[in-house]
C-alpha cells in the first residue's frame, strides 16, 4: 500500500501491516500491549532491521504506558522487547534509545520512539539517492540488479534500503531489470519484494535462491544489491541467509556486491560477524510450508535465519550518510 507506513503509532497503540498475510491480504494489525508487539516481531508480522528498530522503540513506549511506575514489570517488559529477536541490531538499539528516557515519563519515551521512526523515514530517502548514484557509477545506464530478501518499505517505515535504491533507479528511468530471489524458507522475496515491486509498477522476475550465482555467471546480472541486519566494525555483513552465497557468486562473476543499510544498522561494538548471535528459527519452517509438511516424518532441520558475508566480498556499503568502498580499502 504505497503511502501507508509499515509501522506507526496511531491513537495510543502500534499499527503494522501484517507481513505474514501478504501478498494475499493487506491487513493492519493493532498492537496495544507488549505481549502483542513481541509476538508480532517473533512471527515476522513486522520484520526487517529498520522496522524492527521502530518496533523496539515503540514497544518500550507501550511498556511505559502499560506498567507506569511498576519498575520491576517495566524492566521485564523492556527486556522482552529488546530480546524478541537477537540478530538485527536495530531492535535492541531502538528499545535502548527509548528506554533511556523512562525516567522522564511515558511522553518522553514516546517522543524518543517517534524520533527513531522519523529518522528511519529520512534515512530511506538519503540511501536511495546515494545508492542510485553509486549503482550508476559502477554499472552504467540500465543496470540489471539482483536483490535478496525484502528491503523495501515493508522492512522500514516507508521507502526502503536496497529496494529503495532499485525504486529510485526506476524513477530516474535507469533500471535495466530486477531479479528478486525468493528467500527460503519464509519467502520474503517471492511474497513481499515481488508485491512491493508490483505496487511500484516495476517489472521483475522471481528466482529460486540457488539460481542467483548461476545467473551472475551467465552475465544476466550486473550487480547484487541487498540490505543488512547488522554491519560489524570490520565491515562483515550479517543479513538474511542466502546473502553469503550471492556474495560468493558476485565475486566469482566479477560484479559489484552492494549493501545498503542505515547507520542505525552499523554496530561498531560488534567487531566481526563471528560475534553475532544468529537466530535459528527451528525446524518447522524448513520441513513444512504454511502448515503442510513437505519433509518425511522424522526429518530434522537446521534453520539459521541469517548468515555472515565477510567484508572482503563486499564492494561497498551505502548508508544514509556515506558510501564506504570496502573494495578500495576504505573502513567504516
Ligand atoms: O528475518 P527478516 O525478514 O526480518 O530478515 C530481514 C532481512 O534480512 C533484511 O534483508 C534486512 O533486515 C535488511 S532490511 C532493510
Amino acid at each position: 500500500v504505497i503511502g501507508v507506513r509499515t509501522i506507526d503509532w496511531v491513537d495510543g497503540a502500534v499499527e503494522i501491516i501484517d507481513q505474514t498475510a501478504l501478498p494475499q491480504q493487506t491487513t493492519v494489525l493493532r498492537l496495544s500491549t507488549v505481549d502483542e508487539l513481541v509476538a508480532a516481531v517473533q512471527t515476522l508480522a513486522v520484520r526487517g532491521a529498520p522496522a524492527l528498530g521502530v518496533a523496539g522503540a515503540l514497544g518500550v513506549a507501550l511498556a511505559a504506558g502499560q506498567h507506569g511506575q511498576d519498575e520491576e514489570r517495566l524492566r521485564h517488559a523492556v527486556h522482552l522487547v529488546e530480546t524478541a529477536r537477537p540478530t538485527a541490531v536495530n531492535l535492541a538499539r531502538g528499545a535502548q534509545r527509548a528506554s533511556a528516557r523512562l525516567a522522564d515519563g511515558p511522553d518522553a519515551v514516546l517522543a524518543e520512539a517517534l524520533a527513531v521512526r522519523d529518522e528511519e523515514i529520512a534515512s530511506s530517502a538519503a540511501m536511495a539517492a546515494l545508492g542510485a548514484d553509486l549503482v550508476t557509477d559502477l554499472c552504467g545506464p540500465e543496470p540489471r540488479l539482483l536483490t535478496h530478501c525484502n528491503t523495501g518499505a515493508l522492512a522500514c517505515v516507508v521507502g526502503g534500503t536496497a529496494l529503495g535504491v532499485v525504486a529510485e533507479l526506476h524513477r530516474r528511468g535507469g533500471l535495466g531489470g530486477v531479479v528478486a530471489s525468493e528467500t527460503r524458507p519464509l519467502l520474503q522475496g517471492a511474497r513481499l519484494t515481488a508485491w512491493e515491486l508490483g505496487q511500484l509498477g516495476i517489472a521483475y522476475r522471481v528466482a529460486v535462491d540457488g539460481a542467483g550465482p548461476f545467473l551472475m555467471a551467465r552475465g544476466a546480472v550486473d550487480a547484487v544489491i541487498l540490505g543488512a541486519d547488522r554491519i560489524c566494525a570490520n565491515g562483515d555483513v550479517v543479513n538474511k541467509v542466502g546473502t553469503y552465497a550471492h556474495a560468493l557468486g558476485a565475486q566469482r562473476a566479477g560484479i559489484p556486491f552492494l549493501v545498503v543499510a542505515p547507520e542505525s544498522t552499523v554496530d561498531m561494538s560488534t567487531p566481526s560477524g563471528g560475534a553475532v548471535e544468529i537466530e535459528d528459527r527451528g525446524a518447522d519452517e524448513v520441513l513444512a510450508f504454511r502448515g503442510t509438511r513437505t519433509a518425511p516424518p522424522g526429518a530434522d532441520a537446521v534453520n539459521p535465519a541469517f548468515d555472515v558475508t565477510p567484508h572482503d566480498l563486499v564492494t561497498a556499503i551505502v548508508t544514509d550518510r556515506r558510501v564506504v568502498r570496502l573494495d578500495r580499502g576504505e573502513r567504516l
